[in-house]
This record gives structure tokens, sequence and C-alpha cells, in this order.
């Protein structure tokens, strides 16, 4: 499959939505997605904004926060079409939102997911992350997240 990483553009936003919707994530998430990649976009001094195009769709979306304070970025979305999973997608937007990261002169990136996704899971670790730390009642009440890292 030929799949090619591009800048986010606002015409773009509607993909976002429909592979959110697809994967069934709750609409305040998808919501939360929306409004993220519009208004990060106009500020690519501090974060990355990236989809990845296959079949002339939009398959995947990846957001990357840069943190000057500590020199760390964070991976804050991540999703791939459901109809595209594992056909490397996920593996090449993370790898865009790495050199994004390296440009910066970040230490490393950082990424947080519930502790129950764990498909999630496995591709990060897949991708060579490591298990950070757990947070208690991160998401919801009764949902923990768990970070993952990767230092450069
Ligand atoms: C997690 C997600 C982004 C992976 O996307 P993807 O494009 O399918 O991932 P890749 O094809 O690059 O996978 C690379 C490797 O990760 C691991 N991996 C990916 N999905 C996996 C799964 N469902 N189960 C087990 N391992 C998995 C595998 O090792 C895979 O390599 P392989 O296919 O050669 O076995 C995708 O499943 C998704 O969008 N999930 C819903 C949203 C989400 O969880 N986002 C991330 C957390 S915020």
């Amino acid at each position: 499959m030929n799949i090619s990483i591009i800048d986010y553009a606002s015409q773009h936003q509607p993909a976002i939505r429909t592979i959110l919707e697809g994967i069934g994530w709750a609409e305040q998430y998808i919501a939360a997605a929306e409004k993220n990649v519009e208004s990060f976009a106009r500020m690519p001094e501090y974060f990355g904004v990236y989809l990845a195009q296959a079949e002339q769709t939009v398959a995947g979306f990846i957001y990357v926060h840069f943190y000057e304070w500590n020199q760390l970025a964070q991976i804050r979305g991540l999703a791939v079409d459901i109809r595209y999973q594992r056909h490397g997608i996920a593996s090449l937007l993370v790898q865009r939102a790495e050199t994004f990261a390296r440009e910066k002169k970040a230490r490393g990136v950082y990424v947080d997911t519930p502790t129950l996704n764990h498909k999630g899971r496995a591709f990060y670790e897949a991708a060579g992350y490591q298990l950070g730390y757990i947070m208690p009642r991160y998401y919801e009440d009764a949902l923990d997240g768990v970070t993952y890292q990767k230092f450069f």
C-alpha cells in the first residue's frame, strides 16, 4: 500500500471525525480532537499535525506537542482508520512525530493512553516505547491512564 505522510490542513478536518467515529470513540473525545487539530496546526513552533494518505483517503492522523520547559514532546492524538489498520500507518505517523521532536531538540517523546487500550499499548511497545507510570483515575474515575516514553 502506498502511504504518504502530509501536513494537516483545514480541508482535512472532516476526515478526523470519520476516522474516530469508525473507531467508536465517545463524542467528547472526537469533538476535542477536531478542535485540537485546528488550533494546533496554527502553532507550528510547538505542534506537529500530520496525516497519512492511502489510496487518496485520509487514513490516519497524529498530533504532537513540544514542551520547551522540559524539552519533551507529547503525542496527544493518534488514530488510524479501522479499515487501514495493521499496514504500518501508525508507525509512519509516529516516526514523523519523532522527527518533529528531534528537530525541536527534544530529549524524547511520551504518550498517555487508557490502561485498557490493549491495541494502543501493543502498538507503542512495538514502536520501542517503555512503560513509564500508571496514572490512577486519569481518564475517568474508573479508567486509569498509562504513560509510555521513548528517550532519544
Ligand atoms: C493503535 C493504532 C494507532 C495502531 O495503528 P496501525 O496503523 O494499525 O499500527 P501499525 O500497523 O503501524 O502497527 C505496528 C505494530 O504495532 C503492533 N500492533 C498494532 N496494532 C496492534 C494490535 N491491534 N494488536 C497487537 N499489536 C498491534 C504490531 O506489532 C504491529 O506490527 P505488525 O502489524 O507487523 O504485527 C490503531 O489501532 C488505532 O488507531 N487504535 C485506536 C486509537 C488508539 O488507540 N490510538 C493510540 C493511543 S492514543
